[in-house]
This record gives structure tokens, C-alpha cells and sequence, in this order.
């Protein structure tokens, strides 16, 4: 999109937002993985203003430092007092460097478009208008302005719903909160707005009869769409434009190809990048900077954050936060991935695993019942089931290695710092406390002895005792060790 010629754009984003219930300044709770103010300032980046201000006021320090995040070119202007829309445009307007156009938008309107801010600018530019409203015509004005037209279709003015007489409740055409007006003409309006309303606040939306008194042109753009202007208040429309944004999400990656076999239970942040071909079953949630490549299949009920799955990977039934999940890498079920797991091509993390910080090579598996944190593991391994990897001393925490083509078996810990060698084995059940060098076995377990006749003799007349005689009627006297048996592994 090329520049649209706009001075400034404008976010108002002071007011406290009460009906929200919380410690968290409205502009910031969030949808689809964004802020609501990050939404707005997403949807007016496209246009490229010379100028983006955020007016800030409530929770000032927490939502300033968010835009500094997320818009670092953002400039902030503090309103110190909630004294209305207007009281706060009129703050943002004095730190306007260049004259000219400028685009106003609500802090709390998360489903604009960028097609729709420039359509609004356009209309706008080709009215020749001074000031011009984006309007929506809904089914449910309930709490909106109401865009008050003359006889002849011009909009003259705009009436809050508490201010509205019952006649204005009737019109459909609402106020979306976002306005383009000359910045000085803007500027010059708000000088003389009143406070005479049922809130007692300086509104933005008086500006549109005092232009019209200047004998200045206004002009109203209806958005095609009316769901991309709605507000959002409480918690009750967060989950509400939570789930139209979702939609759209889930619109945009099904026209690109990904199968998404239930949309109502499949949540997908807008940061998402997904490849053609990739499967969503029933449950998936993906968040963050997650990027899935082709043929990959995810879920059912799998919820990755910041992770990256390669080509044709399986993840079934996965927690994983900042994972890398190679290509043909086959995970799950009930599998935690935690930061800084990497598995490679064709590697495994099976069922009841759980990895942290660890790099797990091309085709190395982890099938059963594991944790396995601060490790590197080579290629072509096979750790054995309800392996731990000892990793934290209590103060601590250490790194184990095992090499390629090392087989370790089952229950074993490694107690870090430690090392197994390419093509190693360890024993079932071993404490590996030392290195194992290349193709040992590595074994640390005490020898079994069998007290032959114990169950006669400590547990008589018990069914274990008849069954042991059944089986065994010649066996040795009671209290006598057998032999010992020679190792197995
Ligand atoms: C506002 C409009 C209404 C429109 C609706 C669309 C006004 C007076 N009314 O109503 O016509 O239909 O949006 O969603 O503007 N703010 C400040 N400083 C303040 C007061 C508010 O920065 O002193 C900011 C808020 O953070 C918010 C925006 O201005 O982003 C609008 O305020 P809000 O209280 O949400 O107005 P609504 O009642 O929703
Ligand atoms: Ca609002």
C-alpha cells in the first residue's frame, strides 16, 4: 500500500476502561495474540503517516512501555486526566509536525483493516472533506453514537446513546471511532468543545456539528464490513471479537491451503505462519512467532507457542514453548516441549516425555517416559524408557552427552555432568554416574540374588506360597541363596 498522505495517525488510548473489570489497562488485554492497541496500530501501519501517536493516560507507565515495544517509531502523549475523546485528540494534535490530514482511531477497535482506514482515507481525499467519520451500519447500536444526517444524507452531527433522544436511538448508522480531518481545522473545532453531555467529558464527536457550523464539509464512509468497527469493552465483546478475529485467521489459512478439520475448537494467533498442506485437527492452538511447514499434521488438542515444526512432522496431543521440532519429527502423545528443545530430522519424542534445553539428533528417538533436560544427543540414538537425565544438583544445573548410534537402556539417570560415546550402550536400570566411553557398556547396578524358599518361609499358607509349591515342588530348602545368575544385558 503506498503512502496515504497522512500526517499523522492518532490512537486514543488514556480512557480506563471500568467496564473491563481490571488491573489491566483496557488497550491491552488481548486477542488473537495481539493487544487491542497493537490490532489498531497494525491495521494503520500500511498507510504509512509521517507521525504515530498514542495517547496514554490510564496505567500511562505499562502501556507506554508496551508501545515502545511494539511500535518503537510510536511517539506517546500523556493525557494526565480522562477529560474525554476530544480533551485527548486535542493533546495528540499539538505534537503534529507537519500540517495536513490526520487519521484519529478508538484504542479499542481490534478489527479494523488496513483496506478499510484506506478506503476511509479515499473517501475522505475524494469528498474533499474537512472531517470524515467511518460509520457502520449495525444490527445492535446499543451504547454507540449515533451518526445524525439532514434531509438531503449529509451527516451533520453525531449524539452519544446516553445522550440520544428516542427517535436518534432508532438510527442504525453508528460512530466506528475513527475519523481523517485537517489537523488545524481539527485542532481549531476542539478549542471550542462544551461538556454539556451525561458524561460530563469533552467529545471527540462534537466536532462533527462544529465543522458542519464552520460551513465545512463532512463526510461519512460506511465500512463494507460492519464487524470490522466494532468496539470492544468488556470482557463479554473480547471474547466476541476474540472469536470473529479467529475466524478470519482461520479463513485466511484455509484459502491458503491448510486443512483445518474443526474451526470452532482450532485457535490461531494472526503472528501464525502456516504452510499448504498442513493439517489442524480437532484442538490445535498455535501462538506466537509458530511457523509450520508443509505436510506437517498437528493435534488433535495440541498447543504450540513460538515453536517451529519442519515438513511433515506429527505432533499429537503437545504442550511446546519455544521448540523446534524438525522435519519427519514424530511427537506425542502428551508430550511437553519446553524452551529450547530441538529435535532434529526424523527424531522422536514419544509418550509421557518431557524436554528442556536439549538437542535431540537427525532420527534419535525418546519413546517412553522421560525427562531429558540440558542434553545434547547425537544421531540414530535410542534413549530407553523412563530414562531421567539428572540434570540439577540443587544449585547447579549440568550438561549430558550422548553420542550417535548409542543405545541407553531402560530407567536409567544420568547423573550430569556426563558423557556416553558414539555407539555406547548402558544398562537397564544403571545410575551412570561416569563417562562412558565409545562403544562400552556401561553398567552400574548391584548384582540380583534369589533367597530360594523365602515365600515358604516368610509368608506360609499365603496363595503366593501354594503357588510356588505348584510350580516348584522340589525346590531348595528354605533359607539357602541359589546361585547367582549370570548378567543379561
Ligand atoms: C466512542 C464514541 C462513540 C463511538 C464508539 C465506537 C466518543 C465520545 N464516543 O464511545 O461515538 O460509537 O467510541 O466504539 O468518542 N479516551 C481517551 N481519553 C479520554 C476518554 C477516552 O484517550 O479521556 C479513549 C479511550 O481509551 C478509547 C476512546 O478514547 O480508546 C473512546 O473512548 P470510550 O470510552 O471507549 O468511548 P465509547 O463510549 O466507546
Ligand atoms: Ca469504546
Amino acid at each position: 500500500m503506498s503512502s496515504s498522505g497522512l500526517s499523522a495517525v492518532v490512537v486514543l488510548a488514556a480512557g480506563i476502561g471500568s467496564r473491563m473489570a481490571s488491573a489491566t489497562p483496557k488497550v491491552l488485554h488481548e486477542i488473537g495474540g495481539r493487544s487491542l492497541l497493537g490490532h489498531v496500530l497494525a491495521a494503520a501501519a500500511p498507510l504509512r503517516a509521517a507521525q504515530h501517536l498514542v495517547v496514554v493516560g490510564a496505567g500511562r507507565d505499562v502501556v507506554a512501555a508496551h508501545v515502545a515495544g511494539i511500535a518503537p517509531d510510536a511517539e506517546t502523549v500523556v493525557q494526565a486526566d480522562q477529560l474525554g475523546s476530544g480533551h485527548a485528540t486535542a493533546l495528540a494534535l499539538e505534537q503534529v509536525r507537519k500540517p495536513g490530514p490526520v487519521l484519529i482511531l478508538n484504542g479499542d477497535v481490534p478489527l479494523l483493516t488496513p483496506g478499510t482506514l484506506s478506503d476511509l482515507v479515499a473517501t475522505h481525499a475524494s469528498a474533499q472533506a474537512a472531517l470524515t467519520v467511518l460509520t457502520a451500519r449495525v444490527d445492535d447500536a446499543h451504547g454507540l453514537g449515533r451518526i445524525l444526517r439532514d434531509s438531503s444524507g449529509a451527516p451533520v452531527g453525531i449524539v452519544e446513546h446516553r445522550d440520544a433522544a428516542p427517535d436518534q436511538l432508532a438510527i442504525d448508522e453508528v460512530n466506528a471511532g475513527a475519523y481523517v480531518a485537517d489537523g488545524a481545522a481539527l485542532a481549531s473545532a476542539l478549542e471550542r468543545l462544551r461538556t454539556g453531555n451525561a458524561q460530563g467529558e469533552q467529545y471527540l464527536t462534537d466536532a462533527v456539528a462544529l465543522f458542519v457550523s464552520d460551513g465545512r464539509t463532512v463526510a461519512a464512509h460506511i465500512a463494507a464490513d460492519p464487524s470490522d468497527v466494532l468496539g470492544c469493552n468488556d470482557r463479554i465483546e473480547l471474547a466476541a471479537r476474540g472469536r470473529i478475529l479467529n475466524d478470519r485467521v482461520l479463513r485466511r489459512h484455509m484459502a491458503a491451503g491448510v486443512t483445518i478439520v474443526d474451526p470452532a475448537s482450532t485457535w490461531i494467533d494472526v503472528t501464525v505462519e502456516i504452510s499448504r498442506d498442513v493439517r489442524l485437527l480437532p484442538g490445535s492452538q498455535l501462538h506466537g512467532s509458530t511457523s509450520i511447514a508443509e505436510g506437517a499434521i498437528l493435534g488433535p488438542d495440541t498447543t504450540l507457542t513460538d515453536c517451529v515444526v519442519g515438513e511433515g512432522a506429527t505432533v499429537v496431543r503437545t504442550h511446546g514453548t519455544q521448540a523446534v521440532i524438525g522435519p519427519g519429527a514424530s511427537v506425542g502423545p502428551y508430550t511437553y516441549l519446553r524452551p529450547g528443545t530441538r529435535l532434529g530430522p526424523a527424531a522422536k519424542a514419544g509418550a509421557f516425555v518431557e524436554i528442556k534445553n536439549a538437542d535431540v539428533g537427525k532420527g534419535s528417538k525418546i519413546p517412553h517416559l522421560s525427562y531429558v533436560g540440558d542434553a545434547t544427543i547425537g544421531e540414530h540414538s535410542n534413549i530407553g524408557a523412563a530414562t531421567v537425565f539428572v540434570n540439577y544438583d540443587g544449585i547447579a544445573k549440568h550438561r549430558t552427552t550422548i553420542g550417535s548410534h548409542a543405545r541407553t537402556g531402560a530407567d536409567n539417570m544420568f547423573v550430569a555432568p556426563v558423557s556416553v560415546g558414539d555407539g555406547a550402550y548402558t544398562a537397564a536400570g544403571s545410575v551412570i554416574t561416569e563417562d562412558v566411553p565409545p562403544g562400552a557398556m556401561g553398567v552400574s547396578r548391584a548384582r540380583q540374588r534369589n533367597i530360594a524358599g523365602w515365600v515358604r518361609l516368610q509368608r506360609p499358607g499365603t496363595p503366593a506360597a501354594e503357588a510356588a509349591r505348584a510350580a516348584a515342588p522340589e525346590e531348595s530348602e528354605p533359607g539357602s541363596e541359589m546361585p547367582e545368575q549370570g548378567g543379561q544385558e
